[in-house]
């Protein structure tokens, strides 16, 4: 191989680890949290992939992207909150979520991290939270999506799913290919009409625990796919891979309950539209918030190219908002 484009890999490589890592200091954060300019500084930075600071400009968004005949998940954002009463303000939030999007008839799915609404504080508050979450999504009839975290919550979440899901069956759960154990969980509980998103994994991980970006990981994702099929599962396929996605869409999605793709909004929206033309069902994620410093260091550690476009929404000072990229019926209209 070229030595210059070797040189290229192993840079890329060891910024996404070294993002990844920043993304797991909680000093940090809190120096990002509790300094206004520096703060003010990385949001130019974010606005490529949240929505605002809050929930009217996510619902904005969602309603125009909706317009554009895109499915929505709408997360509050936040993980790893320490006090209980942030827990139970988080979990308020997304309640006033779900109801709001059912007022405005906004048909979205609710995503959240359980370590937002108790699960570092005490798994009991962590249920009660969920139970109530999961009543209420119920009785709305809105989707209700746990978000997967570090491998060392897997347990815990997972269990929680379990007690919150038997209850509720509009929560779903989202697995992550990249550990070594999603096959064997998954293939012990996934049933007809289990609610399913699957992605790669965000975090960094041991390779005792998880495989590294690779081919072999690939070969998993596919393989989860083909066991959710069979089962009957409703299945969110959550990647911008654009190859694995082609990959993707050869599978005969008949078996399933229900089967889209789902993309982090601000990410790959070109290829979203192009999707929605070939007459794909696709879900665009959103977040609104203020913890938004885990989630912008993870989107650029995923690809990190996206560190110079960082550097230029910075010096900028933003740009036309992303919303704009999704859009594909209108611009049919006028052509
Ligand atoms: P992968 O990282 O393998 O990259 C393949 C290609 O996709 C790249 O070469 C690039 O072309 C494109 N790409 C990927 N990321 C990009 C980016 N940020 N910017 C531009 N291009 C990019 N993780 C987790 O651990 N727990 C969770 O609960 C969730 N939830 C979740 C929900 C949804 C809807 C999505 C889409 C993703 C998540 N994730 C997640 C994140 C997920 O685990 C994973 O880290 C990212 O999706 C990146 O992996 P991909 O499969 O997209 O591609």
């Amino acid at each position: 191989m070229n030595i210059m484009i070797q040189r290229q890999q192993q840079l890329e490589s060891g910024a996404a680890a070294a993002l990844k890592a920043l993304a797991r200091r909680p000093d940090i954060k809190m120096q990002v949290e509790h300094n206004p300019q520096l703060y003010a500084l990385l949001q130019r930075a974010a606005a490529r992939y949240v929505t605002g600071e809050r929930r009217s400009e996510a619902l904005e968004i969602a309603a125009q992207l909706i317009d554009e005949h895109y499915a929505v998940s709408l997360e509050y954002i936040g993980e790893n909150t320490t006090s209980a009463e942030h827990c139970r303000q988080a979990t308020e939030e997304l309640a006033g979520l779900l109801s709001e999007l059912a007022e405005q008839g906004i048909n979205g799915r609710v995503s959240f991290d359980l370590s937002h609404i108790g699960l570092l504080v005490d798994s009991e508050l962590a249920l009660q939270h969920l139970l109530k979450l999961g009543e209420l999504s119920q009785q709305l009839g809105i989707e209700l999506f746990i978000s997967m975290e570090e491998s060392a919550k897997t347990d815990a979440i997972l269990h929680l799913y379990h007690q919150a899901a038997a209850l509720y069956p509009l929560i779903g759960i989202t697995l992550q290919a990249q550990l070594h154990r999603t096959y064997n969980d998954a293939s012990a509980w996934l049933a007809s009409g289990t609610r399913v998103r699957l992605v790669k994994g965000a975090y960094e991980e041991p390779e005792t625990v998880a495989l590294p970006r690779s081919n072999e990981l690939d070969r998993r994702y596919v393989e989860l796919v083909e066991l959710a099929l069979q089962r009957g599962c409703h299945l969110s396929l959550a990647t911008h891979d654009e190859a694995l996605i082609e990959r993707l869409l050869q599978f005969d999605w008949q078996a399933a309950a229900s089967v889209e793709l789902e993309l982090l909004y601000g990410i790959r929206p070109e290829l979203c539209v192009r999707l929605r033309k070939q007459g794909v069902p696709v879900r665009v994620y959103l977040t609104y918030g203020q913890e938004w410093y885990l989630y912008l260091c993870h989107r650029i550690a995923e690809y990190p190219p996206n560190l110079f476009q960082a550097l230029i929404d910075i010096v900028d000072g933003g740009q036309a908002a992303p919303v704009l990229q999704y859009r594909w019926m209108k611009q049919d209209e006028l052509e």
